[in-house]
């Protein structure tokens, strides 16, 4: 049985008092004694450290959005590995649709990522999703399918169990248009089977996939008890406590 994990995907939201009120918030409304599945939040580089003293004492963990592959060195307005450790990280979400698509990240350097952050003992979110003209065209399976080969190249099976998926359909994010649980299900079944292609039963049977994509408190339940679905990577509705309690409670 897999325990479901809800992730909260702050995106570029929140300034430093913002973030205080909104963690404030969920942790005075979440009961830590009977959360039945984990709870990660990502702020804003900027709120990191503050959130990771504020959740000291919480079962709620601490993710970053975005990580560079390289350790330190002069790549103006990036950040490594070892420093979101240095502020409390434990998960790092790597591959957005929105650092693919807006600052254009490859498969190749989205790779470099995630075993850089595996090196540090960082777990990545790893992201994956098609376009909606890929969606249209017939093309989901392959482009997925791409993703998860390249993004995955030179992973071991040790690295490969500290790996999150999420699946996040591009149409789907922000848009308020959900994949159908259906729809969402299928393709969560197929990256199931290609981690089972690469790295056998065990693995494919324990590996997090979650679904990301207009994650709301009003569809999360249906989604959530889909079989292969396994948690949500939330933006908008993460960003109202009220709401994410509420997909919280739904796992
Ligand atoms: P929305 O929940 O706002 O659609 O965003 C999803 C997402 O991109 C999470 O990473």
């Amino acid at each position: 049985m897999r325990r479901k994990v809800i992730a909260g995907n702050w995106k570029m939201n929140n300034d430093l008092k913002e973030t205080q009120n909104l963690i404030s918030k969920l942790t005075s409304g979440l009961s830590m004694d009977n959360l039945n599945c984990d709870v990660i939040v990502c702020p804003a580089f900027t709120s990191l450290s503050e959130a990771h003293t504020l959740l000291k004492d919480t079962k709620i963990k601490l993710g970053a959005q975005n990580m560079y592959f390289e350790t330190s060195g002069a790549f103006t307005g990036e950040i490594s590995d070892s420093m979101l450790k240095s502020v409390g990280c434990e998960y790092v979400i790597i591959g957005h649709s929105e650092r693919r698509t807006i600052f254009g990240e490859t498969d190749e350097l989205i790779n470099n990522k995630i075993k850089k952050a595996n090196l540090s003992a960082l777990k990545p979110i790893f992201c994956v999703g098609e376009l909606l003209e890929e969606r249209e065209a017939g093309i989901t399976e392959k482009v997925i399918e791409k993703q998860i080969r390249s993004g995955l190249m030179d992973i071991s099976s040790e690295e490969m169990s500290n790996i999150i998926i999420a699946y996040e359909p591009v149409w789907a994010i922000g848009t308020g248009k959900t994949a159908s649980p259906e729809q969402a299900d299928e393709v969560h079944k197929f990256i199931r089977s290609l981690i089972y292609d690469k790295y056998g039963a065990s693995i494919s049977e324990n590996v997090i996939i979650q679904y990301g994509g207009s994650v709301n408190n009003k569809n999360a339940k249906e989604l959530l008890s889909k079989k292969d679905i396994d948690g949500a990577l939330v933006g908008g509705a993460s960003l109202k406590s009220d709401a994410f309690i509420e997909i919280i409670l739904a796992a």
